[in-house]
């Protein structure tokens, strides 16, 4: 997997050149002006009143990639619709006071630290990469919820004919990645000391080509790992999707996103949840409320001309198994139906 990735050592100065190339080429498109040319407080490409912004939440989005389309389509799910066209920068939702930038998840956590994104989606790993780099630049920067998709690990691995016995078996070893910072902060916390060599991608090679003994790199299915005659010895962290903001944002925008906030918690909860109805003995009543995963209250109405068997529809607020109709079925339920939830709101 090797798609271009900007070398952690010269960050900084190549994030920038790189959404500058970006931003270039799209904002020739759109005709706007680059918001990181100067100050990005002041140059907002989409502000009519520079210093108070033009009332509209900006967003930053990973462009393409593992989280892109999952993100796009989370905001469509909170009833935001946005001009589809992926080769823009720049996204306008018409019936929602948003704005939508698509970028390298890389330049996401700028795009926010610099204010011209207030909220963004990437992944936990990247923007804690980022803060384990630099610390300060991003320390205004919050994760306000995580989103359950995108889950990945970051994992130190090795080739099989490695002897790993423990995390010392990297002691004077040279490991090659992409997150620098995190595994730098891994091994000083486990006291081992190894030369890490920063890639920008296609880390999977390193020590193929004798760059490196072992690599620390995202792993999600882990067939990268097996197509290149690794193992995953030690997990560093646990990641997925999370939804990120600036702490500094204007009471104005503030509004905007804590309805954004309110609709993105609606839509996880709808899609956790599953509305079950079925028929039940009214002398198992108890018992299969029992039995009913996650549901605090469900509703009890009376069936034509039964007297001894009530409906019950509940929301169950985490997935129905089979195991649990099952067990409802042996409690003298039937005609189990359990639906997908669309929209919850309380
Ligand atoms: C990541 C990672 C591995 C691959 C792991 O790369 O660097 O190459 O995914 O996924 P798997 O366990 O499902 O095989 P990504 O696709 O994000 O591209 P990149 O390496 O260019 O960043
Ligand atoms: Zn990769």
């Amino acid at each position: 997997m090797t798609k271009t990735k900007t070398m952690t050592k010269n960050m900084t100065k190549n994030m920038t050149k790189t959404m500058a190339k970006t931003m270039a080429k799209n904002m020739a498109r759109t005709g706007a002006t680059n918001p990181l040319a100067t100050n990005p407080l002041s140059t907002n490409p989409l502000s009519t009143n520079p210093m108070s912004g033009d009332g509209r939440l900006k967003i930053a989005l990973q462009k393409s990639g593992r989280l892109s389309e999952m993100s796009v389509g989370l905001l469509e799910k909170a009833g935001i619709s946005l001009t589809k066209s992926r080769d823009q920068l720049l996204c306008r939702a018409h019936n929602f006071p948003l704005d939508v930038f698509l970028v390298r998840d890389d330049d996401i956590p700028a795009f926010l630290a610099t204010n011209v994104c207030q909220v963004g989606i990437l992944g936990q790993n990247a923007l804690l990469e980022k803060q384990a780099l630099f610390a300060e630049k991003y320390a205004a920067l919050e994760e306000v919820m995580a989103l359950g998709f995108g889950r990945c690990r970051l994992s130190i691995a090795a080739p099989t004919s490695f002897e790993y016995r423990s995390v010392d078996s990297l002691n004077g070893k040279t490991i090659a990645t992409s997150y620098r910072g995190l595994l730098e902060a891994y091994l000083r916390d486990k006291g081992v000391e190894a030369d890490i060599v920063t890639m920008e991608g296609a880390v999977e090679v390193a020590p193929r080509t004798h760059l490196a003994d072992a690599i620390c790199d995202l792993v999600s299915t882990g067939n990268t790992l097996i197509s290149n005659g690794l193992q995953e010895q030690d997990v560093i962290l646990q990641s997925q999707a999370v939804l990120i903001k600036n702490n500094n944002m204007d009471s104005e925008l503030q509004e905007i996103y804590e309805k954004i906030l309110s609709r993105i918690r609606a839509v996880l909860r709808a899609d956790n949840s599953r509305y079950i109805m079925l028929n039940s003995p009214i002398d198992s009543l108890d018992a299969i409320k029992a039995v009913l995963p996650g549901s605090a209250s469900p509703t009890v109405m009376p069936l034509q001309g039964r007297e001894d068997m009530v409906a019950v529809h509940a929301v169950c607020e985490e997935e129905v198994f089979w195991t649990t109709m099952e067990e409802l079925q042996r409690n003298g339920a039937n005609s189990i139906l359990v639906v997908p939830i669309e929209k919850m709101l309380d």
